[in-house]
This record gives structure tokens, C-alpha cells and sequence, in this order.
């Protein structure tokens, strides 16, 4: 089972033996290693039994520490890496051949960010390599914004995690790119689209999820409890429903469920809030006497987008 503590030179030793570790970003815990070895990269697809054709972030302390890395790096792009990092976003760019093909599932550009996080900071300063770090879940289930989360999941198959204490913008990076010209979400994320074409002084083209293998980064089936969910009106849909067996994840308001089976994201129907807590909530709603989970849409603005996004996605 694995340790869980804040050693980042017991971990700085791990990575550099090529195996993982877990480690707190200020968007959801990641599962790193190495970003340019093959061994390393391998491992982080097997223990999140992630197909290979779904590409992972490179993790980097610092903007200059990025341009070495790529082979272009667009002036509105910078100016997004400029204003946003470090923090929740990740840009896609042209990758310089010194990175593994394996990292990129075989694509010309690889998706670089620079997090927050102090412990994330801290660890990559120690580094001379950049950590390749997906979400620390099994494919296709919830993110992790607790160092309990990913052990609970993945403890089992790692040695370490470092603790950073719980995510604080709660959903992944924004993925931002460029394609024919065209500034393209491909993920929404911490970073807003709003915050976005204000920076950029344009609108940005926003990318549809797809089931197929070719669209990395946008699978549609992802962050799943385990159960069915159903995201519409809460009370309508639970008049059809015995209460005991169904979860709610609402917004602000409460429900006639028992306390078990109810997050309320926010009460005072603050989106930033509501994106803290939307995995907890998802996660919390994988209990076995429920069912079914009933939610609802948030506004569709700001950090609510990227919110409806994983409900949307949870609900497939
Ligand atoms: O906030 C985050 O981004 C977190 C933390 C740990 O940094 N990481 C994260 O990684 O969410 P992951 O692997 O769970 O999601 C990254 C998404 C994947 O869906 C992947 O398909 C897409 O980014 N992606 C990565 N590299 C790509 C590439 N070269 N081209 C297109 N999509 C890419
Ligand atoms: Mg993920």
C-alpha cells in the first residue's frame, strides 16, 4: 500500500528511478513520473490502465523550462502562458522529437502546463526532467482532489503519494490550442473561456467530446461513479424514484434524500465552490445502496461550463 507523506526527496528518488508517484496539483492529483522515459511513461499507463492512444501532460516548472521542449511557440499561446502560468492550463505545441512518441500517443504536439502547486513547484525544481502526470484515477473514473482519493484507487499498485492537501480549483487544466488557425478549446477547465478570449482579445472555437480513439483528450464516457447518472431536474426526476436508493448532486438547494445520498456543491451558488467540490461529490455517490444520480445542469458561465462538462461526461 502506499505511503502517504511530504518527502519530495524520497520522491524526487522514486521518479528518477523511473517509477510513479502521486502528486498534488492545485487542480486534481496527478500520478507522475518521468515525462521523457519510456519505462516511466509505461508505467503510468499501466497503472491507470489508460490506452495508449490517450496522450499525457508534460508537467514543467516554469515557462523557459517549456521552450526548449517545443518547436513553435505561438504569440497568442504565449500570451495565454504568459497570464495563466502557473496554473490550470495546458497548451498543446508542436513537440521537439526529444519527446517520446509513447508521451504523445504518436502526435506531432505534445500538452505542456506549469502548476501551482507549491509541493508540485517544489518537486519539479528538484527535477531535471519534466513529469509526465495524468489524473491519478483509474481510466475512466473520477479525478482525485485528496492524496486519500488516489490512495484509495491506486495505493494499491504505487509506493508513494505526496501529500498537498486538498485541490483547490477542483476540475484539470483548460487544454488550449491552436488548429488552422484557429484558437481551440479542447478541454474546458480552471481557466475559463471567458478569461480566455479576454486575454486574446478573440473567440475561441470550442471542441466536441467523441467515443473515438482519434479525438484524444475528449472522450465522451469519463468521471464515472459507477452508477447511472441522470442530469435534468432533481425534483421532477425524483417523484419517480424510491429516495433511499438515489444520489443528488445539486447545485444550491437541498433534497429530500437522506444527508448520505446528497452534495449540495453550494449553497451560496458559487461556481468556484461548486468546481471544489464537484469530483468529491461525484465520488461520494459511489456507495453501493445507490443507484442512481440525480443532478442538475449549472449555469452555463464561467467555471460552470467546465462543471456541466464532466456531469455531461459522468452521465454517459
Ligand atoms: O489539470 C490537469 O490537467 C491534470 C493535472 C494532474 O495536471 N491532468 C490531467 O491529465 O487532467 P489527464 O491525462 O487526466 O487529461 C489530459 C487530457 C487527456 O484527455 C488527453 O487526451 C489530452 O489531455 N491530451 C494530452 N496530450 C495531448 C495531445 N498531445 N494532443 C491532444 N490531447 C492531448
Ligand atoms: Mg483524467
Amino acid at each position: 500500500m502506499a505511503a502517504i507523506g511530504t518527502d519530495i526527496a524520497h520522491a524526487r528518488e522514486l521518479l528518477c528511478k523511473d517509477e510513479v508517484v502521486g502528486m498534488p496539483t492545485e487542480t486534481v492529483y496527478g500520478l507522475a513520473g518521468n515525462a521523457l522515459s519510456e519505462r516511466a511513461i509505461s508505467k503510468i499507463f499501466d497503472v491507470k490502465n489508460r490506452p495508449k492512444f490517450d496522450p499525457l501532460i508534460a508537467h514543467f516548472s516554469c515557462l523557459e523550462e517549456v521552450e526548449p521542449w517545443v518547436t513553435d511557440f505561438p504569440e497568442k499561446l504565449k500570451v495565454l502562458a504568459q497570464k495563466y502560468w502557473p496554473g490550470p492550463l495546458t497548451l498543446l505545441l508542436p513537440k521537439h522529437p526529444k519527446i517520446p512518441d509513447l508521451l504523445t500517443s504518436g502526435h506531432p504536439r505534445v500538452a505542456v502546463r506549469v502548476p501551482a502547486h507549491p509541493v508540485a513547484q517544489c518537486l519539479l525544481n528538484e527535477l531535471d526532467f519534466p513529469l509526465a502526470a495524468p489524473s491519478a484515477n483509474p481510466f475512466g473514473y473520477v479525478s482525485p482532489v485528496l492524496a486519500a482519493h488516489v490512495s484509495a484507487q491506486l495505493g494499491h499498485k504505487i509506493s508513494y503519494i505526496l501529500d498537498g492537501g486538498r485541490s483547490t480549483v477542483g476540475v484539470e487544466s483548460t487544454i488550449v490550442g491552436i488548429e488552422s488557425g484557429q484558437m481551440t478549446v479542447y478541454r474546458l477547465g480552471g481557466v475559463t473561456l471567458e478569461e480566455i478570449e479576454d486575454a486574446i482579445g478573440e473567440t475561441v472555437l470550442q471542441t466536441k467530446s467523441t467515443s473515438h480513439p482519434a479525438a484524444p483528450g475528449l472522450l465522451d464516457a469519463h468521471y464515472s461513479p459507477g452508477r447511472k447518472v441522470l442530469v435534468g431536474n432533481i425534483s421532477e426526476n425524483l417523484r419517480h424514484e424510491n429516495p433511499d436508493h438515489v444520489g443528488v448532486v445539486s447545485f444550491k438547494e437541498s433534497h429530500a434524500v437522506p444527508p448520505l445520498n446528497l452534495f449540495v456543491l453550494s449553497p451560496a451558488g458559487d461556481l468556484t465552490e461548486a468546481a471544489q467540490n464537484i469530483f468529491a461529490a461525484l465520488r461520494k455517490m459511489d456507495q453501493p445502496h445507490i443507484h442512481k444520480v440525480l443532478a442538475e445542469w449549472l449555469p452555463e458561465v464561467g467555471l460552470g461550463r467546465a462543471i456541466n462538462d464532466r456531469l455531461r461526461r459522468a452521465s454517459f
